[in-house]
């Protein structure tokens, strides 16, 4: 079996894959150790031009290599700040109305892929097999095929592929595509995802698509899949036990003085429907005065990709609702809403989910949200949180315990949650039982292992083939 590399545009340190990094970091890194391979990516730095050209940066360890380079500041702006958060980034998850598109942008995103891909070409071996991953690295795989690699390339896309007539909104839509048929395996996080990339090939690419997924296009072959990622349950299940008689539970405990809680955790993001969750939670306060005092929101938002305007914006926006609302509805001993711009330990938040009455996870559009799996497995069995889950987020194909909310219907989901906060006992572990049984079924270690088996198994191109497998 040849070695795993995989490129991601963030690549995990070695300290974090053993510690409590995200669930994609910890599965990634069980395949490339038991391979052995290479991780690369960008470091997160922005450095001179010669300290760019002189990476990659390698530390080894075992039989896996980090390897990183830092990005110029040109690069940085144009490739990850421009193409890749600015027009991609939205446009994917339907808000090309907030995108904006610049040649310029697109030209460094091009060339910043071609870049990497020279720059990982010289770590390459013949067996290797190649898995890159999300929307910073559409071009990734024809970069190498113009470099001569011929090894086995698959993609994986994290976010939602839209729907062809909102693709169109990005001008150069049919080279991103014509770019992804170089793969030789495309996965998708839903069979909605997959359905929306064979609807481009069939409307706007003259292309064919098999009921096997197989897909004819820009004169290639290649695979799709649908690998619905996962987590690995039961271990959060025992480190959310194990700290939920840590400092930080048992404050936070105190400080509810016996009010339920709702917990929401997300990166500070304008797809994640902060503002309209915090609407419909002081609906709750405004509908049923009961819960006035009675309930308390913490949304803990760690900032992200800040230098781009619209998460300006949203961070606004978010402040705003936040302020208005606790000073419509506080109290001299209570305040609704706990709004954090932090970032907390992932295993601190999985004791925070087994503490709490509800996870309120809402995206208006998301991929698949580890959050919402992570919140079902954090919680004790014996008196299970309610997951009240928007119907946007991948996640909810699988979750079928959880109460399902249209986010952009404000009632429906103040009422999900008097629904949820009232829901007894018997109901709650029914629910917790059936998506447990979810989150084993398709952990993470499968959806990793079903993706590298079929990956593994396109035959091998011969030296000289161009981009996707005959
Ligand atoms: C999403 C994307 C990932 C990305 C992450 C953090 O989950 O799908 O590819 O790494 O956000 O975003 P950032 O811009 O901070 O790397």
């Amino acid at each position: 079996m040849g070695r795993l590399i995989v490129v991601s545009n963030r690549v995990a340190t070695p300290t974090e894959t053993k510690g409590s990094a995200g669930g994609l970091a910890v599965g990634v890194f069980g395949a490339l150790k038991d391979a052995g391979g290479v991780w690369f990516g960008w470091s997160g730095d922005v450095v001179s031009e010669t300290v760019a050209n002189a990476g990659p940066m390698l530390e080894q360890d075992g039989a896996v290599t980090f390897a990183t380079v830092g990005l110029t500041r040109k690069d940085y702006d144009q490739y990850y700040r421009g193409f890749s958060n600015a027009t991609l980034w939205p446009v994917f998850h339907y808000r090309n109305d907030i995108a904006r598109y610049e040649r310029d942008e697109y030209a460094g995103y091009r060339r910043v892929n071609a870049w990497l891909a020279h720059k990982l070409v010289k770590l390459l071996e013949p067996d290797d097999i190649i898995w890159i991953h999300d929307y910073h690295l559409i071009p990734f795989a024809e970069a190498l095929r113009s470099e001569g690699v011929t090894n086995r390339i698959g993609f994986f896309l994290h976010i939602p592929f839209p729907a062809p007539q909102i693709l169109l909104n990005i001008p150069p839509h049919e080279e991103l595509v014509k770019s992804l048929s170089c793969y030789d395996l495309l996965g998708f996080q839903t069979a909605t995802d997959q359905q929306a990339f064979h609807d481009y090939v069939t409307r706007h690419a003259r292309g064919t698509v098999s009921a096997d997924g197989i897909v004819e296009a820009f004169g290639r072959k290649l695979r799709t899949g649908v690998y619905r990622i996962g987590v690995f349950p039961d271990e959060i299940a025992e480190q959310a036990k194990r700290y939920e008689s840590r400092q930080h539970v048992l404050e936070l405990k105190q400080s509810l003085e016996g009010r339920k809680l709702i917990m929401s955790v997300d990166r500070l993001d304008y797809s994640k429907g902060l503002v309209e969750r915090f609407r419909a939670f002081e609906l709750l306060l405004e509908r049923a005065p009961e819960w006035r005092g009675n309930v308390t929101l913490v949304q803990i938002a760690p900032p992200t990709r800040s230098d781009v305007a619209t998460y300006q914006k949203i961070r606004q926006d978010l402040e705003y609702e936040a302020g208005r609302i606790n000073g419509r509805y506080s109290g001299l001993d209570y305040t609704p809403i706990r709004y954090l711009n932090q970032q907390y330990d992932r295993w601190k938040l999985m004791s925070l989910f087994r503490e709490s009455q509800i996870g309120f996870v809402t995206p208006l559009h998301d991929g698949m949200n580890l959050v919402a799996k992570e919140y079902v497995a954090a919680q004790n069995p014996d008196d299970p949180g309610v997951l009240v889950l928007s119907i946007f987020a991948g996640a909810a194909a699988e979750l079928s315990g959880a109460v399902l909310v249209n986010p952009h219907d404000a009632i429906g989901m103040c009422e999900a949650l008097q629904r949820a906060l009232q829901m007894p006992l018997d109901a709650r572990q029914r629910r917790h039982e059936i998506n447990m049984a979810a989150l084993r079924e398709n952990d993470l270690g499968v959806w990793r292992d079903s993706f590298l088996r079929d990956l593994r198994s396109v035959p091998v191109r011969r030296s000289g083939e161009g981009g996707g497998h005959q």
